[in-house]
């Protein structure tokens, strides 16, 4: 027999049905809590609120354990790429050898931009922020490639995917180039995924890229560690937005805004500027750590603190490692990499971060890694939402076929003056 949980108001009890998620979670089914009592749940940062059953990604924020349909986020790293893990988180299984060449035929096919959406590019001013354009660019591309009548769901949907994954890669390599002034490099057919984007960024005529295999796996682990990481700030945007049954590129586009924050995605970027006033203001930490510690000052220490993880980040371990393993082929030492690790192993001793189970994140060490491979600080977080696309991808599919489907609408407790009359303006 199934668990209730027994709810009792005004003297009357209400049974609430126990749903166990595949990982033994369990959590009290709400869905006709209005219909039955009258009453609605209040749940600011929805930290308590699970918004849909997903079969995608596994967090134990307790335990830093993350899975990608079952599979160890560790597994992936060591022995997957980027695509291969694209092609799980959508499908929901390890392609066998020829689905991996296939899907990798179609992501080449799909790569190229549309030449006239070069001019949106060209016009952007120069200062604007990368996410800004690839959110916009991103929302664009439903004008460039609209919906083909002939074509099923099914088939309009995988050509989309495809399209995102492939563009978007092609996209933020273009405005990076345009934004310094450079000619476009163009996808080339002979390079896989991420050594295509390295290719697109850095190679110029008058110094040809060569590709270094070293970065191209550290490209493909900080990827695969960014796929997903089920219901976040932007995917839940994605759903969202989604829910209202908007076109795949509009709902990734408001993803893309989401992840920009400097609270989520936009964090990578942010420890790098903190790390560099650090530097610049002599290495001593107990300043930024003592303004950590206040709560009358807005200041956080990025990098540091999860929603769920209240332990140290599985990615941030693995991004740690990678960072160590990059910067120890490259000849140039990161002052940036020394404090970051003097700062975690003080943080971690700290009381105020021990008593708040703030470790690391994920976006700790990645900025590190980026600047080792040369991505300029106001691309980081480009970076982050090329690596977020599968997951954002998948879970807009998952709740696109989900039969429990509704359009996200959630209630409020309205706290604002009662009724009162209109006063004319000569009375105010
Ligand atoms: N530095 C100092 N204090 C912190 C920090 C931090 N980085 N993070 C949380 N706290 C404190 C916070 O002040 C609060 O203290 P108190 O209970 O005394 O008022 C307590 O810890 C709980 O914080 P919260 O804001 O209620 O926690 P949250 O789950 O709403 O926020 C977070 C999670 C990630 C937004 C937050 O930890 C933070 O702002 N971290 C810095 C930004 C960052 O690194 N973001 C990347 C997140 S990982 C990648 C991603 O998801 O995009």
């Amino acid at each position: 027999m199934s668990e209730t949980a027994r709810l009792t108001v005004d003297g009357k009890t209400f049974e609430l049905p126990i749903v166990v998620g595949s990982e033994g979670e369990r959590a009290i089914d709400i869905s006709r809590l209005r219909r039955q009592t009258g009453l609605v749940t209040l749940d600011p940062g929805f930290v308590n609120t699970a918004n849909c059953r997903s079969a995608i990604t596994f967090v134990d924020g307790e335990r830093g354990v993350l899975r990608y349909r079952g599979i160890p986020v560790e597994q992936l790293a060591e022995h997957s790429t980027f695509v291969e893990t694209t092609y799980l988180l959508i499908n929901g299984r390890l392609p066998t050898q020829e689905q991996l060449n296939q899907f990798s035929v179609l992501l080449n096919d799909h790569s190229m931009v549309h030449e006239d959406m070069r001019a949106f590019f060209e016009h952007y001013p120069r200062s604007a922020h990368p996410m800004g354009i690839l959110s916009s660019m991103v929302n664009a591309l439903r004008a460039f490639y609209p919906k083909i009548p002939e074509r099923s769901q099914e088939e309009e949907i995988n050509i989309t995917v495809t399209r995102l994954l492939s563009k978007v890669r092609t996209m933020a390599a273009m405005s990076y180039k345009i934004f310094r002034g450079h000619r476009v490099v163009l996808p080339r057919h002979d390079l896989t995924y991420a050594a295509n984007f390295l290719n697109m960024m850095f190679d110029s005529p008058v110094r040809p890229y060569i590709i270094d295999e070293e970065a191209v796996t550290a490209l493909n682990i900080f990827w695969i560690l960014h796929a997903d990481h089920e219901q976040n700030c932007s995917t839940s945007a994605v759903r969202l937005v989604g829910s209202a049954r908007v076109n795949l590129y509009a709902a990734i586009s408001a993803g893309i805004c989401a992840l920009w924050g400097p609270l989520h995605g936009g964090a990578n970027q942010a420890v790098v500027e903190m790390l560099n006033q650090i530097h610049e203001a002599g290495g001593d930490l107990e300043p930024f750590l003592a303004r950590a510690r206040d709560r009358n000052d807005p200041f956080r220490l990025m990098g540091f603190g999860h929603r769920v993880y209240k332990t140290y980040d599985p990615r941030g371990r693995i991004m740690k490692e990678v960072c160590h393993r990059i910067l120890g082929k490259i000849t140039r030492k990161d002052p940036l990499l020394e404090i970051a690790q003097r700062l975690e192993e003080v943080a971690l001793k700290d009381p105020y971060f021990i008593d708040h189970n703030l470790y690391p994140n994920i976006d700790f060490y990645s900025g590190i890694l980026l600047r080792a491979l040369g991505i300029p600080l106001n691309m980081f977080t480009v970076m982050f939402a090329i690596g977020r696309l599968p997951g954002w991808i998948s879970q807009w599919k998952e709740s696109f076929e989900d039969p429990d489907w509704k359009i996200s609408r959630p209630r409020q407790i309205y706290v604002g003056p009662q009724k009162q009359d209109y006063v004319p303006m000569k009375d105010r």
